[in-house]
């Protein structure tokens, strides 16, 4: 039997702060498949993470399908909006929720990788994050300094985490990230410039994946997830809507569940996709794929 098989894998999943979005989900399936997984999370969503899993208020989430709980190796505070120390601002450094944490920023991860686990700490990475502090306001609204970023936090973070962790990534090594069909096509409401920084960490994967490829052997992919009602995506303010619009013109009706998507991403992080880099691969229930509503009452077969 073909199997998906992670043993002896360290996997770093940045970008999760409670059991409902993608990166939970996908951590969980690289547990299952063997991995041992370490995350990120970003220093605001910090506490209130570490207290849910204290309490174990998300222990039936953790489960796995042998009766163990998902584990994680480490959980570091991750800001991705700065590569380095540095860039942060000092009401940042000064914030209540930063100060106690250490260096968040990227290189502050790599580093703290190293010193837990050695030179070559890692061999999956998977970028579950975004944010866009105007996604509410239509583009035409949205101010210089929410598009940047929108797109700095969202898309340059990846090209920072991939330079940064590319050297340090055994034999093997995958890079995932998570991009939402908006990117090439009009979805109202995805505002503040959430749309093109998503377009842009599409294109990022291309050139990425080449510029890793050649120099690190490292393989980079993406991810065109259907909608999820996550807490980031509740930010949005129509998920509902578009969860059941989803669902209601799919070629494949049933609700997505993360699950569908981190399996999805346990495969592209595996030995069994080592011929794929470079690739946006959608898993939407097929949505992408039509042109056009099902006019409600329709026959199922449109
Ligand atoms: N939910 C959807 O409908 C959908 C669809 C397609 C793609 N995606 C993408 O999936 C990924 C995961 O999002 P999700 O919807 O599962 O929600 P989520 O809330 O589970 O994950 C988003 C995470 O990003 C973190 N974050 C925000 N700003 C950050 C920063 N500056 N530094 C570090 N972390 C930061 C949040 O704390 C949160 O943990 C995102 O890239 C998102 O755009 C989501």
């Amino acid at each position: 039997m073909l199997t998906i098989d992670l043993t002896g894998r360290r996997a770093l999943v940045a970008g999760v702060a409670d059991d409902r979005g993608y990166g939970f989900a996908i951590a969980k399936a690289l547990a299952e498949a063997g991995a041992s997984i370490v995350l990120a999370t970003w220093p605001p969503a910090l506490n209130i993470f570490l207290n849910l899993l204290e309490r174990g208020k998300i222990d039936d989430a953790r489960r796995l399908a042998d009766g163990r709980l998902l584990e994680f190796e480490k959980i570091y505070p991750l800001d991705a909006a700065y590569s380095t120390l540095e860039e942060a601002p000092s009401e940042i450094l000064e914030n209540k929720r930063y100060r106690e944490v250490g260096d968040f920023s990227i290189e502050g991860l790599v580093s703290r990788m190293r010193d837990d686990f050695g030179e070559t700490p890692v061999d999956i990475v998977v970028h579950s994050l975004a944010n866009a502090p105007e996604v509410k306001k239509p583009l035409m609204e949205t101010t210089r300094g929410g598009y940047l970023t929108a797109m700095g936090v969202s898309a340059y973070s990846m090209v920072a985490m991939v330079s940064r962790f590319a050297p340090r990534m055994r034999a093997g090594g995958a890079f995932l990230s998570l991009t939402y069909m908006a990117s090439e096509r009009v979805i109202p409401g995805y505002g503040g410039g959430m749309s093109a920084a998503k377009a842009a960490l599409e294109s990022d994967t291309r050139v990425l994946a080449f510029e890793a490829g050649r120099k690190h052997g490292a393989r980079v992919n993406c991810i065109s997830a259907g909608p999820l009602a996550s807490r980031a995506a509740s930010a949005i303010g129509i998920i509902e809507a578009m969860v059941e619009y989803c669902a209601a013109n799919s070629p494949l009706t049933d609700p997505l569940a993360p699950t569908e998507v981190a399996n999805v991403a346990a495969f592209l992080c595996s030995p069994l996709a080592s011929g794929i880099t470079g690739s946006v691969v959608y898993v939407d229930k097929g949505y992408h794929a039509m042109g056009m509503a099902v006019a409600p009452g329709a026959r199922p077969s449109g």
